[in-house]
């Protein structure tokens, strides 16, 4: 499960950017010189399909990108894996959002199978803040006989 909720966080991560106004001059990691005032912003969405830091494979479906060569969950470095930001000021709620995520999802998927209401509907992504989709993404639930089926 945690596999599945990491891997739909890459693809759809709901930060688009988020931006930092530099309170002094200084020089980044890489060698990079920033000044007062500027503002630096860094792009989850968007580094989730770069090739550089993910492979040509980067938009392909492929869970095992996460998987260690024991087949065990292995989380990447979150600063690469971006969703959460890094660092000192990572964010604070990052386990409980994960708990939250899965216990919802279990119980909505252990009691309901979904469908899209319309299959040929295209789905695009409204840009915002924070990632949205245009218009909702629009389901049918059906719920299960008996748990799991
Ligand atoms: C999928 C869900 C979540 C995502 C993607 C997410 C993402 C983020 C990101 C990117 C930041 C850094 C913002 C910035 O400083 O520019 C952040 C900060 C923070 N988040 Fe979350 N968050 C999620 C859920 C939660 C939850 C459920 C809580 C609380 C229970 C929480 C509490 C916090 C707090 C307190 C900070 C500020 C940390 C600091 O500045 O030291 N977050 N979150």
């Amino acid at each position: 499960m945690g596999l599945a909720i990491t891997y739909l966080l890459f693809c759809d991560c709901n930060l688009e950017t988020d931006g930092k106004i530099c309170f002094s001059d200084d020089t980044l990691p890489d060698g990079f010189s920033v000044k007062k005032g500027d503002m630096v912003a860094y792009l989850p969405y968007a580094m989730g399909r770069m090739k550089a830091l993910w492979g040509n494979d980067v938009e392909e479906f492929r869970p095992e990108r996460w998987l260690n060569e024991n087949g065990f969950f292995q989380p990447a470095s979150p600063f690469i894996f971006t969703t959460f930001q890094a660092g000192p000021r990572i964010c604070l709620g990052k386990e409980f959002a994960y708990r939250q995520m899965k216990i919802f999802s279990m119980i909505l998927l252990g009691s309901y199978k979904f469908k899209l209401s319309d299959e040929k509907k295209r789905v695009n992504y409204r840009s915002a803040m924070t990632l949205q989709i245009e218009g909702g993404l629009h389901l049918c639930a059906f719920p299960r006989l008996s748990p799991g089926k």
